[in-house]
């Protein structure tokens, strides 16, 4: 039938129960990478594929990522998945677009360069302190949950390098942030179809978890304004709120607030810990890794704390964080929606269409990577690493979008790797199948049970 339905008509168009339409979805989730592995091997750098009422444009090659993500980046916004997340995350600088975006970038991006950076690496090192502590506890015990310790870490760094806070000190915040986390992820699979006001559990927790995060916000902000010098600091969270109060309209500040401080939390703690879940798990599987890694960490360190000018020392240590993101690239796909029609490397893109980039798959590609599903540290070794197209590896992505949390996120991953290496030696649960998930970011399935040992 076609026309407007008449006033007061109770047709319902025809479709999958919602059953069905959820265990399709669930498949498509589980089923992710390896849909575009397959496409990437069955029909080379530029794939067309129809999934559902959705053609999607997926590229697979250095130089026609490059186009998207660099040289033209201006015909494309962020894409599936992100767009959904948007209405979890609302208007942050991850998912907000045009002259939006270009305010909140520069207004974000100074709090995270490197002289910045640099200044927080001592509160890095007293929260993987805190976190060793906590797995030495598991020395002669069943395996730890690495992820959820490395959860606790990312977050508490995040909370004292955005917003000078404890975030453990507010009640329910982690459960609050989870519903945030969760509708997002629900956002990005059930591709926004199920309306926010729908009366399910999950929504009304998504729900009173906004107020709460609001809450928070709240406090953070009169507890900022309530010190010496009120808001007039450089750190994230003063730049935060200056910026917002310029708003004509306090109540757009107040949401932006929120939105800004979610997202930065979001982005940056789920993504360093995935990082360096896969890194241990690697480390753990590698011996004669581990020993370079020790090595290294007690020739550059001996006992004291890495400070910020350690990075370049610890090259080796590096270059192991570098090969397990290539491996397994905490942000797996880079998704965008093309605004106008667009020739990419001599292949045709309408406009309004979705395109994707895969880290996966591009950090795998045989052309560029020689054994590609090897886990070799030496590949990142400057010699080695000379010759190759740099959008052959984007695991931080590449043009305007790029990560600003990167040397933070580095920093993070690599001090903690360093200092677990000369004190602990952590070996993946035997018998535990280890999954790569494609989740917001790309966890592995059911957090990882490690049994902690002493180093030597
Ligand atoms: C090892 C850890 C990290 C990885 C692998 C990573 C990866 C990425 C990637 C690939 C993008 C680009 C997404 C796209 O183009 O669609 C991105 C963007 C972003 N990242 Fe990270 N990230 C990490 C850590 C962090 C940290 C620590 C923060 C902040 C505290 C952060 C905040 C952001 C933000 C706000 C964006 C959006 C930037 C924009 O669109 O202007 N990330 N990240």
């Amino acid at each position: 039938m076609t026309g407007i339905l008449e006033h007061g008509a109770k047709l319902t168009p025809p479709g999958p129960s919602r059953a069905a339409t959820f265990r399709l979805l669930h498949h498509l989730v589980a089923d992710r990478l390896r849909l575009m592995s397959s496409a990437a091997e069955g029909y080379g750098d530029a794939v067309r594929m129809a999934i559902g009422p959705k053609t999607l444009y997926f590229f697979n090659h250095p130089e026609l990522a490059k186009h998207v993500l660099a040289d033209n980046a201006a015909n494309y916004h962020k894409g599936i998945g992100l767009v959904q997340a948007k209405r979890a995350l609302g208007d942050g600088l991850l998912t907000s677009e045009g002259d939006l975006w270009h305010k909140q970038r520069r207004t974000i991006a100074p709090t995270f360069q490197r002289k910045r950076v640099a200044e927080q690496a001592t509160v890095v090192t007293e929260e993987a302190h805190a976190l060793i502590g906590r797995l030495r506890a598991g020395i002669g015990h069943g395996p730890v949950g690495l992820t959820d310790e490395l959860t606790t870490f990312t977050l508490g760094v995040l909370g004292r390098t955005l917003l000078d806070a404890q975030l453990s000190t507010f009640d329910s915040i982690g459960q609050s942030f989870e519903a945030v986390q969760d509708q997002a992820m629900f956002e990005m699979v059930t591709l926004s179809m199920v309306p926010l006001w729908a009366p399910l559990p999950k929504q009304r927790r998504f729900r009173k978890a906004r107020r709460a995060l609001e809450d928070v916000v709240r406090a953070l902000v009169a507890e900022r304004d309530g010190r010496p010098g009120g808001s007039a600091g450089e750190d994230v969270l003063s730049t935060l709120i200056v910026s917002t109060r310029a708003e004509a309209d306090p109540e757009v500040g107040r949401v932006r607030l929120r939105d800004e401080l979610v997202t930065l939390l979001l982005a940056g703690h789920e993504t360093t810990a995935s990082t360096l879940s896969w890194t241990t798990h690697l480390v753990g599987q590698h011996p004669e890794v581990a020993a370079r890694l020790r090595e290294e960490s007690l020739r550059v360190l001996g006992d004291r704390d890495p400070e910020f000018e350690d990075l370049h020392k610890l090259s080796y240590t590096t270059q192991v964080v570098q090969e397990a993101m290539r491996l397994y690239p905490p942000v797996w796909i880079l998704p965008r929606l093309s605004l106008a029609e667009d020739n990419v490397g001599g292949y045709h893109v309408p406009a309004n269409v979705d395109v994707v980039v895969c880290p996966y798959t591009m950090h795998r590609h045989p052309e560029f990577w020689t054994n590609p599903t090897v886990f070799d540290p030496d590949r990142f070794h400057p010699t080695n690493a000379a010759n190759r197209s740099r959008y052959a590896y984007i695991p931080f992505g590449a043009g305007p979008r790029f990560c600003v949390g990167n040397s933070l996120g580095m920093m993070e991953a690599v001090f903690v790797t360093a200092m677990l290496a000369r004190e602990l030696r952590l070996i993946t649960k035997p018998g535990f199948e280890v999954v790569p998930e494609p989740m917001l970011s790309l966890r592995v399935r059911g957090g990882l049970p490690m049994t902690v040992h002493e180093a030597n």
